[in-house]
Order: structure tokens, then C-alpha cells, then sequence
């Protein structure tokens, strides 16, 4: 894999772009670079006629742990509000009319679970685990996850997620539709990178169209449920509650 950006390493073959999300000493934890990479490298893919499905994917054992709490704790307590890079990554996956294909080991926390509905299939290892651990960080949904994880997981599940914070394991995330597959962790990014050379092969025109009808009916919804939790969750960023948890998590990483 070629290193164009540190800690996203992008490779293409096949017609397909893989994204790597390699940051292991931080869990994989997004910083804005990252996802400025990101959402470039999504854009500029789903532009170019040679890529034709894109993988995104974590380290062996790691999918990410999220968005960077330091950076969340920076723009708590910054005077000047700064518009959110991982929204705007967020807001390239829904633009993109190329298939997205993700695959997950290990740990997949946050934005790592919220961007799954915007995939077109998930591959998940059976190490994975999936957590939206927003309330307790006295936070509250991003991604337009308040609205596609009821749809894609039932309100039920989404609850758990969301509003309990719950871990949920690659089976119960396949039961439920959070997951297309659960395989091997030793075979998760085989499989994923398999399907999308699969969808590569197929016509372009009509895969790009097949799957703008799919999202089409809820577009709009989501754009609209994507800025409502922009701005309560900037709001809720700044409350007592977040930065308490922010400096209870970086309390606990210097103790040790
Ligand atoms: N942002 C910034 N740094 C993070 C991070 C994140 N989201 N998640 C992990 N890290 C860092 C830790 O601070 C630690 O850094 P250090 O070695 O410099 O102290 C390193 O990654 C390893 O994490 P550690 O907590 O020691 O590993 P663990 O296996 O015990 O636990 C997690 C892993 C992911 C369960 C735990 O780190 C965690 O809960 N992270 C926060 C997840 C989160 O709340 N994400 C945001 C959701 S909105």
C-alpha cells in the first residue's frame, strides 16, 4: 500500500480503491486529517472512471475507535467553532455513487459503527464489536445514525446502541442488518475486497444508478437529520457533561 497521507494508506487494483485506516498506537482513532483523506480520496474516486468500488477497512485486529477524543475536546473548549471533518467525510459517502464496500475487525466505535449505514456492504470479522458509546460521553448521535440506525437495526437495537451505549457483537449486528456478513477474522478483507471486485466487474452505469434508487427515497431525510445532530451535537460538545467524560478518558490514559 502506497502512503499518500500518514495513517491512510490507499491501494488500488481491479478497479477498486481500498482505504486502510492504520493508526494502531491510537486504536485507529480519527484525527481531521484522517478524514479530510478520507472524504478527498472518496470524492476523487467516485470521479475517476477506473475505480468502480471502494473498500474501507481498519488494521487486522482494529476497524477504529472513533473519532479522536482529543480533537473532540479541542473544539470543546476552542472560542471559534469549527465545522466537523468527520461530518463532512460523512457527507462524501453519501454523495458517492460508487460502491462502498467496509470491512471490520476488532473494534468499531462511534463514527466507526455511524458510517456503516452509509456502506453499501458490511464484511464484519467475528472479533468485530460495535459501540456508540455517544451518551456517555454526554454527546449524542452524528452521522444521520439516529435515523439509519432504526432503519437499517429496527428502533429496538438502535436504542441499544444509542441510547444504552451497548456492545454489540458481529452476530447480533448481522441479525439485526448492521452487518451484510460475518466471516473469519483471518478472511474479512479477502471477502470484502472479493465483493467489491465483484461489483467493479459488473455494469458501471447501471450499479452507479442501482444504488442512488436504493438511497433515494431517504436522501433527503438524511441530509436534514445529518446537520439537525451537526448542531445539537456541537452544542452538547461544549456541555459540562462532555468534557468531564473527555477528561475522565485522558485522566485514566495518563494514570496508567
Ligand atoms: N481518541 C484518541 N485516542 C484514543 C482513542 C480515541 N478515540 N481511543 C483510544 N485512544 C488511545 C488511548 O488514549 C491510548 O493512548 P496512549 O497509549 O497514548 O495512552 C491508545 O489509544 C490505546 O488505547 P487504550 O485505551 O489503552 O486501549 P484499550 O484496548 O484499553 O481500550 C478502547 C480501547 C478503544 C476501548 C478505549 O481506548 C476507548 O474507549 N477509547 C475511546 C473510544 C471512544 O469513546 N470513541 C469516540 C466515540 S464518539
Amino acid at each position: 500500500m502506497s502512503a499518500t497521507t500518514p495513517h491512510i494508506l490507499e491501494e488500488r487494483g481491479n478497479g477498486v480503491l481500498t482505504l486502510r485506516i492504520q493508526r494502531p498506537d491510537k486504536k485507529n482513532a480519527l484525527t481531521v486529517a484522517m478524514y479530510d483523506r478520507l472524504r478527498e480520496a472518496v470524492a476523487a474516486a467516485d470521479a475517476d472512471p477506473d475505480v468502480r468500488a471502494i473498500l474501507i477497512t481498519g488494521t487486522a485486529d482494529c476497524f477504529t475507535a472513533g473519532n479522536d477524543l482529543q480533537d473532540f475536546q479541542e473544539r470543546a473548549t476552542s472560542a471559534t467553532p469549527r465545522p466537523s471533518a468527520g461530518l463532512r467525510m460523512i457527507e462524501a459517502l453519501m454523495a458517492c455513487d460508487t460502491p462502498l464496500v467496509a470491512a471490520v475487525n476488532g473494534l468499531a466505535i462511534g463514527i466507526g459503527t455511524t458510517m456503516l449505514p452509509h456502506c453499501d456492504f458490511v464484511y464484519a470479522g467475528r472479533s468485530a464489536v460495535f459501540r456508540t458509546p455517544f451518551v456517555d460521553l454526554g454527546l449524542c448521535p452524528e452521522a444521520a445514525s439516529s435515523l439509519l440506525l432504526p432503519l437499517v437495526a429496527g428502533p429496538r437495537r438502535a436504542a441499544d446502541l444509542l441510547l444504552a451505549g451497548e456492545a454489540m457483537n458481529a452476530e447480533e449486528a448481522a441479525a439485526c442488518g448492521l452487518v451484510s456478513r460475518v466471516v473469519d477474522d483471518a478472511e474479512t478483507e479477502a471477502q470484502a475486497l472479493a465483493q467489491a471486485e465483484r461489483l467493479a466487474r459488473k455494469p458501471v452505469a447501471s450499479v452507479r444508478l442501482t444504488k442512488r434508487l436504493l438511497r433515494r427515497f431517504w436522501a433527503a431525510a438524511m441530509a436534514e437529520t445529518l446537520d439537525y445532530e451537526r448542531e445539537q451535537f456541537a452544542a452538547r460538545l461544549k456541555s459540562e457533561d462532555a468534557q468531564a467524560a473527555l477528561a475522565a478518558f485522558f485522566a485514566r490514559s495518563s494514570g496508567r
